[in-house]
């Protein structure tokens, strides 16, 4: 039997991104395919965050095309993009949490805004979704002032899936975590994947992470992709980064996990 072609719900096309005289993206293209976690890897200041906020629509390229779920987020008006928005989660490293809001009414806030439904229920589905991210009721009326560092990933996360997408995008969800508290955050972005059956798009440095969840690495470099493939091709590919990156010493040990199946059933 044949595997079903996946539906391609991301595609970027002959992307160029420029600020000024400053050239960010030149060509660059890639896919991201339905009911995947693709990671970003590159060095820093390579414009993996420019990336994202070109796919959800918060920067214009320059020039190239970008298509979510078939449409162009570029050339929408602001209620067709809104809706479009509202099709996926977005976890930022930045600017991730109203620091005056509850932690309920943060989750709360995508769905208030969409004004769908009566406020009781709001709440309620905020509840779960507090839930679905290892949280408690108990938690609900914190400030994120009293939250550590893992909590507030996740309760950022629960906001990002308040909306029930399909997609999620996530920048370097576990910077700044200790490693336990990175462990737990990568097994409950395995579980959710699984569970929801999410597409994610995941920026990382860390190769723990990298290794755990990916299905495919997109390595940006020289204002491109230089390659999006499973790890196991992408450390094929001769390049400085990939080289520094990958094959390193820590690097090696991270790899080491991958002679355990990372999707097993745990
Ligand atoms: N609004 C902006 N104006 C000018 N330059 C920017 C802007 N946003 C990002 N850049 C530049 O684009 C490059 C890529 O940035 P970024 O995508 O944030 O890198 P990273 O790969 O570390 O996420 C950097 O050199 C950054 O300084
Ligand atoms: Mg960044």
């Amino acid at each position: 039997m044949n595997a079903p072609t996946p539906e391609k719900i991301i595609e970027v096309r002959n992307l160029v991104k420029r600020y000024g005289d400053a050239v960010v993206h030149d060509g660059l293209n890639l896919d991201v395919y339905r009911g995947e976690v693709l990671s970003i890897v590159g060095g820093s200041g390579t414009g993996k965050t420019v990336l994202l906020r070109q796919i959800v629509g918060l920067e214009r390229p320059t020039s190239g095309t970008i298509k979510v779920f078939g449409e162009t987020p570029a050339t929408l008006r602001p209620a067709q993009l809104q809706a479009l928005r509202n099709r996926w989660g977005l976890q930022f490293q930045r600017g991730a949490l109203f620091s005056a809001l509850s932690v309920i009414d943060n989750i709360a806030l995508p769905m208030r805004e969409l004004r769908a439904l009566p406020d009781n229920l709001i709440c309620q589905a905020a509840l779960l979704k507090l839930q679905l991210v290892g949280l408690s009721a108990r938690d609900a009326d914190k400030m994120p002032s009293d939250l550590s560092g893992g909590m507030i990933k996740r309760v950022a996360l629960a906001r990002a899936l308040s909306l029930e997408p399909e997609l999620v995008f996530l920048d370097e969800p576990t910077a700044g975590l200790d490693p336990m508290a990175s462990d737990d955050y990568v097994a409950l972005i395995r579980e959710l994947r699984t569970e929801l059956g999410l597409t994610v798009v995941m920026i990382t440095h860390d190769l723990d992470t990298l290794v755990a969840l990916s299905d495919r690495v997109a390595v940006l470099a020289d204002h491109k992709v230089l390659a999006a493939a499973p790890i196991a091709e992408v450390i094929k590919v001769d390049h400085p980064f990939i080289h520094e990156y990958f094959l390193g010493e820590r690097a090696q040990r991270a790899m080491q996990a991958l002679a355990v199946p990372p999707h097993g059933e745990a």
